[in-house]
């Protein structure tokens, strides 16, 4: 598995169409997506789906991670749980860039419920083409989990 072109992402029921779309649209593209479900529109607990790819990111199995649930607040609330896990919720372009330029945010969370498609692609394609800028924001990242 090429860790770098590999990618695990959820959601729960309220995004489940637009994580759909997202995992062919990621495969197009050329990546490898692990697809921690859920698998269908009924309703579900976002937790349980958050704990899955927050916990696959938090222990390296996967270096970056997508979340998906109506509004991203809850997922962004569980991931944001784990150490070594920085969820980024995002719905504009800057933000996505600089979560990863500051941040090195490794789980970019989406609201299902409040972006188009074509907005939800756009802000994948950025913040998976934007590199993590280090030096001093690495002291900064560094100090959260210390
Ligand atoms: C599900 O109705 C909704 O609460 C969930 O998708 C999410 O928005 C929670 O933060």
């Amino acid at each position: 598995m090429d860790k770098d072109r590999s990618i695990i992402i959820g959601s729960d029921h309220a995004a489940y169409e637009l994580k759909e779309k997202i995992k062919t649209y990621l495969i197009d593209k050329g990546y490898q997506v692990e697809d921690a479900g859920t698998k269908s529109n009924a309703s579900v607990n976002y937790v349980d789906y958050g704990k899955k790819v927050a916990g696959a990111v938090s222990d390296g199995r996967f270096s970056k991670g997508i979340l998906l649930c109506g509004t991203g607040l809850g997922m962004s609330m569980v991931a944001n749980r784990f150490v070594n896990v920085r969820a980024a919720l995002c719905s504009d372009i800057f933000s996505a860039k600089m979560s990863r330029v500051h941040n090195d945010a490794n789980i970019l969370v989406l609201g299902g419920r409040i972006l188009g498609d074509m907005l939800a692609f756009a802000l994948v394609q950025t913040w998976l083409d934007t590199e993590f800028e280090g030096g001093r924001h690495l002291e900064r990242i560094q100090s959260i989990d210390n």
